[in-house]
C-alpha cells in the first residue's frame, strides 16, 4: 500500500531539505514549552527519534497507523493516521522529522493533514552518562490567534507530549536495561546448562512464570497438557513480550507490533527475525521436578 500524501506530491516531499532549521519557524508562533529529565542515555534518545515505526504500537492512543515515505540518518517522513480516525484523509497526517545527531536536536513538522504547519523543536541535553533532559518548543502557524487560545493550544500539546514521553521513557529505559543485562551475560554471566525450577506441583501453581536462563528470559506456561516456553525478549529491539497475550499461537510486541509464533519463534513478515531458542523443559523421573536444559539445537 502506498503512503497517503494528502495532496502533497512525492517529488515535492523528496525535494525538501534534510537538515533541521532548529529554533527557526518562519510563519509560526511559539505556543508552549515542555521540559523533562529522563533516566536514559543520549544514544537511546537519538535512536528513539529515528524510530518512526513505534508510533502506532507504543503510542496507540495517539496514532493508529504509519507508513514510511523515506528515512535515513537525517530523519524520516511518514504518512500516519491519528488515533480515533476512521480511515478518511481528514484524520491523516504527513509527518517529517529532521534530526541533527551532532547537536542532539530535531524538528518535527506536520507537512499535511491534522495540525498542518505545526512544528515541534526538541533539544536533548546530556545531564550525565545515564540521564538526559529534553526541551520541547511548540510552534503553530501564525493565524492571529489570541493569547488565550495560544495558551490553550500550548497546554494541550504539552499534555500530549507528556504522555508520549511517558511511553518513550519506559521503552528507552527498558531497552537500556536489556542491553546491559545481555552485555553482562556476554562478559561472563552464569552459563547454566540446566536449572531446577522445583516440583511439578509448585511450578504449576506459579504459572505463568518468567524464568531467567543463560542471559535470556523465558515465559513458561501450561497448555494442552504440556509445558510451553518462549523467549520474552523481542529480537527486533529487545521489547518486552512478558505480558503480551498469546493469540492464535502468536505474541505481538508492544513496541513495534511485530508478531511471533511462540512455537517456532518465526516473525510474521520479517523472515530474518526469530525469537531466541528456548531451553527444553523436562520433568525428572523419578523426582517429578521441572528442569530447564540448554537446548541442543
Ligand atoms: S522491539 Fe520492535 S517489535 Fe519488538
Ligand atoms: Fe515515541
Amino acid at each position: 500500500m502506498s503512503a497517503q500524501l494528502l495532496g502533497l506530491s512525492a517529488s515535492d516531499i523528496a525535494a525538501r531539505p534534510r537538515a533541521p532549521r532548529f529554533g527557526e519557524a518562519p510563519g509560526c508562533v511559539k505556543v508552549g514549552h515542555y521540559r523533562r529529565d529522563m533516566p536514559v542515555t543520549m544514544a537511546r534518545m537519538m535512536e528513539n527519534a529515528l524510530d518512526w515505526e513505534h508510533l502506532p504500537s507504543l503510542h496507540s492512543s495517539s496514532f493508529s497507523t504509519i507508513e514510511l515515505i523515506d528515512s535515513g540518518p537525517w530523519g524520516w517522513r511518514a504518512s500516519a493516521e491519528v488515533a480515533g480516525g476512521n480511515g478518511t484523509a481528514e484524520r491523516g497526517q504527513v509527518i517529517e522529522l529532521l534530526l541533527d545527531t551532532q547537536q542532539h536536536c530535531w524538528v518535527t513538522t506536520i507537512l499535511a493533514g491534522v495540525g498542518e504547519g505545526n512544528q515541534i523543536h526538541t533539544q536533548a541535553v546530556t545531564l550525565d552518562a545515564e540521564n538526559i533532559q529534553v526541551q520541547v518548543d511548540f510552534y503553530v502557524p501564525d493565524t492571529g490567534l489570541q493569547d488565550e487560545v495560544r495558551k490553550q493550544y500550548g497546554e494541550a500539546l504539552s499534555a500530549i507530549y507528556r504522555q508520549l514521553y511517558d511511553e518513550d521513557e519506559s521503552m528507552m529505559a527498558r531497552r537500556q536495561h536489556e542491553m546491559q543485562a545481555w552485555q553482562d551475560f556476554r562478559r561472563g554471566g552464569a552459563d547454566e546448562v540446566e536449572k531446577d525450577l522445583g516440583s511439578v506441583d509448585a511450578v504449576e501453581a506459579a504459572l505463568p512464570l518468567i524464568v531467567p536462563f543463560r542471559g535470556g528470559r523465558f515465559k513458561l506456561d501450561w497448555k494442552n497438557d504440556r509445558f510451553t516456553i518462549f523467549s520474552v525478549r523481542c529480537p527486533h529491539m529487545l521489547g518486552p513480550l512478558d505480558d503480551a497475550p498469546v493469540v492464535d499461537g502468536a505474541v505481538t510486541c508492544p513496541w513495534h507490533g511485530y508478531r511471533f509464533d511462540v512455537r517456532t519463534g518465526a516473525c510474521n513478515g520479517h523472515p530474518g527475525l526469530s525469537l531466541e531458542t528456548p531451553p527444553e523443559v523436562t520433568v525428572t523421573d523419578p523426582g517429578g521436578r521441572v528442569v530447564l536444559r540448554r537446548s541442543s539445537f
